[in-house]
Parts: C-alpha cells; sequence; structure tokens
C-alpha cells in the first residue's frame, strides 16, 4: 500500500452498536475511574470514550488487600467491583465529567433482577451512551464469572437486560470459556447490540516463602501485555462468527497492537492496565491509529476493519 495523506485527513470515526465515537480508542472499565480522577490530567473528550467502574444496585466495598500485584507481563488483581453504587454515579460522578467526553457505563450484580435494575437506572441518562454489561467478572464470588459461562444462564442475563433497557447494549464477554464464538451467538439471539471481548484472564500466582497465594482472595484477573494474543485470538473468532460490532480489549498498549484488534474484526477497542504505568497511553493509542492510517494510505479507520488478509493457499 502507498503513503500520502497529509496530516488531518486520517477520518477516525467509528461506531459501536448505534454509538458514535469521534476515534477508536476507550478506556477499559475499573481502570479510568468514574472519569473525573483523570480529567484533571488528560483530555478524555480526545478519546473514542470512557467505560465507567462497574456499577452495582448499591455501593459495594472490594476484596480486603492484598488485591492487586505485577506479573511478568501484566497485572493481577482482585479488586472485585468496589463502586459507589449507580445513584452516586449519576448523581455525582457524570455530572462533573466535561460534557464531551463519550461515557459509558458498565453494570454488573449477583442476581439476573439486580442487573435489571441497574440498567432501568440508567436508562434515562442522557449522558450514557451505552450500557456494557459486565458478564465476566473473574474473581468474584457471587455472580460475576457464572453468568459469562454457561450459556442459558447468559441468554437469560442479555434477555433481561434487553428488557430493561432501551439504550444501546454491549455485552462484555468473559475469556474463560470453551467457545467465545458460542457465547458471541448467544448475545447475538437475544438482542445486544455489540460484543466487548475480553475481560481479564483467571489466574493465580504464589509467595513460595509464605506459603500462601500473592493476593489475598487468592484467584486474580490477569490483564495486560501477556493476554494480547488470547484477547486477539477471541476477538478474530467473535467476529466470523456474528454480525455485532466488537470492541476488542486485553493487552493493548500501542497504535499497532489497536490496529491489530481492528484488522482482527474489532471496530474499536478499549485500553486498561497501560495506563497505570502511561496516564496519557489511550491519546497516545490513537495517534499511533492515525500514524499506522498515514503509513499506509488508509483514509478511513474504518477501512480497517476485518481486514486480516488471508495467507495465500500452499
Ligand atoms: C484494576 C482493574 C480493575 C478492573 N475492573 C473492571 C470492572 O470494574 N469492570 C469490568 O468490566 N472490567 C474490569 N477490569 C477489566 C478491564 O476492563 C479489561 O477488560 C482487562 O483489564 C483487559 O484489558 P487490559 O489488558 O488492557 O487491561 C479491570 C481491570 C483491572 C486491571
Amino acid at each position: 500500500m502507498g503513503g500520502g495523506l497529509v496530516s488531518g485527513d486520517v477520518d477516525l470515526s467509528t461506531g459501536l452498536g448505534g454509538v458514535a465515537l469521534r476515534n477508536p480508542v476507550l478506556l477499559a472499565s475499573g481502570t479510568c475511574g468514574y472519569g473525573t480522577e483523570l480529567s484533571p490530567f488528560i483530555a478524555l473528550e480526545q478519546l473514542g470514550g470512557i467505560v465507567a467502574k462497574s456499577l452495582t444496585l448499591a455501593p459495594r466495598a472490594g476484596n480486603l488487600p492484598p488485591r492487586i500485584t505485577e506479573t511478568p507481563a501484566g497485572m493481577l488483581n482482585a479488586i472485585s467491583l468496589e463502586n459507589v453504587g449507580v445513584d452516586a454515579f449519576v448523581r455525582e460522578k457524570l455530572p462533573a465529567l466535561p460534557a464531551a467526553v463519550t461515557v459509558l457505563a458498565s453494570v454488573f450484580e449477583t442476581e439476573l433482577e439486580r442487573y435489571a435494575e441497574v440498567c432501568k437506572r440508567l436508562d434515562g441518562v442522557e449522558r450514557v451512551a451505552a450500557l456494557e454489561l459486565n458478564a465476566s467478572c473473574p474473581h468474584v464470588k457471587a455472580g460475576g464469572i457464572e453468568f459469562g459461562q454457561d450459556p442459558r444462564v447468559l441468554a437469560e442475563l442479555v434477555r433481561t437486560c434487553r428488557r430493561a433497557t432501551t439504550r444501546p447494549l454491549l455485552v462484555k464477554l468473559s475469556p474463560n470459556v470453551t467457545s467465545i464464538a458460542e457465547m458471541a451467538r448467544v448475545c447475538e439471539g437475544e438482542g445486544a447490540d455489540g460484543l466487548s471481548l475480553i475481560n481479564a484472564v483467571q489466574g493465580l500466582l504464589v509467595d513460595v516463602h509464605r506459603r500462601r497465594t500473592v493476593l489475598r482472595n487468592g484467584l486474580g484477573g490477569l490483564s495486560g501485555p501477556a493476554i494480547l494474543p488470547i484477547a486477539l485470538r477471541m476477538v478474530f473468532q467473535a467476529a466470523r462468527a456474528v454480525k455485532l460490532p466488537i470492541c476488542g480489549i486485553g493487552g493493548i498498549a500501542s497504535g499497532e497492537d489497536a490496529v491489530a484488534f481492528l484488522l482482527c474484526g474489532a471496530s474499536a477497542v478499549q485500553v486498561g492496565t497501560i495506563t497505570y504505568t502511561q496516564p496519557g497511553a489511550g491519546i497516545e493509542i490513537r495517534d499511533g491509529i492515525e500514524a499506522y492510517c498515514r503509513q499506509h494510505g488508509v483514509a478511513r479507520v474504518r477501512d480497517l476493519i476485518g481486514a486480516l488478509e488471508p495467507w495465500p493457499a500452499g
């Protein structure tokens, strides 16, 4: 492909199930708080958007520490969905964000009816561009992962939440499943508008000297560069199984990482762990995608979606 595009002429706009995004880079749920923590330091409105920390019906305390640790190529966490609760988010956190920031709300609960109630409370909130159902937290004792691991339970969850909201509904899938394609089809069949994948991969670390798990919870969620190939594989397989737009997540640390997700079929991406060492990473990744497009003569970022080339036969 030839180069030759001049500055400013790459169209970075994209979309996710009815949500228009000014560019494909969002910050991942749980890694950017409610945005308010970051907005004094980063121009969040220059990103495609943010996905706020998962919200439950009532405020929720997290696990006791140690609940976060480094791994050779990432992070293991068992925060366990500590959050202020949906009403405080709507009342206090959302109005404190600059108006130009596109906000997606993430919904988590431990029972079906409670998931639906959180969706209902967010339904009429104008600032919320879409809901992302967290059906996949890898280290919560009640709820969490089992909603995302059994296709029948996942179907019931998506059906129930679909009835509870008119907003665009994305479902965030767990990588801790046998067939991501099957789970993607379940979501499509129940009326989801898009998929986000992946959440963290279940992991465990051991302190051999104390003969204890490093995290008090035992299990944690592995995120960061270690999970990038797993996430790419799952986006690739899900994109071939359904027509739904996909938001790719997992270990993205550069514009080229993000482009790889787009080529595998993602319409947008979310970045998480990298922001702990580089708070401005989202904007650098957006710039990296733009630089890639210019270098390869791509006028519209949408042209990259699913554009992976097959190897020649033989
Ligand atoms: C500290 C931490 C907290 C997280 N909290 C949430 C959460 O509340 N809801 C959710 O859907 N995902 C949560 N995640 C998962 C991320 O949104 C993302 O799916 C995962 O970290 C993979 O992306 P990454 O490798 O870019 O971090 C959390 C991840 C981390 C590291």
